[in-house]
């Protein structure tokens, strides 16, 4: 399915608001994408993919999961919205969409993930920075984004840890595995 194709469907799937953050996503990650030096059309379909499965309610994701054998931890029993990126991995599947990378961008968007590719890092600094995005320190993270890629994605893992703790909510292992793959691979000036 060609780019124009999934946007369409998406349109018709996902209300106004979520479609345009996946729009966003997309242009951001393909801008990314172009100053990293690296696939821009992977970019851009991972960016418009990554929340296919958002606004699905929780007993769908649940279902589609056990349906199709994806693994369901017991965070994501607790809180199925965390499938969402793993149903939607599963649904661009479905559509036709093959490239692993793409896929493994789409999948670990929510969570993060020690070792993924650059892509997937793309994807998740993406979905907290396109242009829909107003958060206080959003516009600080848009400028690292555009000079230090890698400051940026660490400011916006720890955000979203120091979100959770806040909240006084459960920290995935995934989460924090991303988090100190980030610091080690800083210490060691990757
Ligand atoms: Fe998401
Ligand atoms: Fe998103």
């Amino acid at each position: 399915m060609t780019e124009k194709e999934i946007s369409r469907r998406l349109r018709k799937m996902l209300s106004p608001k979520l479609y345009n953050h996946c729009a966003g996503v997309a242009e951001t990650a393909g801008r990314l994408a172009e100053s990293l030096g690296t696939d821009v059309e992977k970019a851009r379909l991972a960016g418009w993919l990554h929340d296919a499965a958002r606004e699905w309610p929780g007993e769908r994701l649940l279902q589609f999961a056990q349906d199709n054998n994806l693994n369901v931890d017991k965070y994501s029993r607790e809180e199925p919205i965390l499938l969402h990126g793993p149903a939607a991995a599963l649904l661009a599947r479905q559509w036709g969409v093959t490239d692993r990378e793409v896929l493994d961008a789409i999948e670990n968007h929510t969570l993060g993930r020690p070792g993924m590719s650059l892509l997937a890092q793309i994807i998740y600094l993406a979905d907290k920075t396109e242009p829909g995005r107003s958060y206080p320190q959003v516009e600080a993270l848009r400028d690292y984004a555009a000079v230090d890629f890698r400051k940026a994605l660490r400011m916006v893992a720890a955000n979203s840890i120091s979100y959770l703790l806040q909240k006084e909510n459960i920290i995935h292992p995934l989460s924090l595995d991303f988090w100190n793959w980030l610091v080690q691979n800083r210490q060691k000036g990757v």
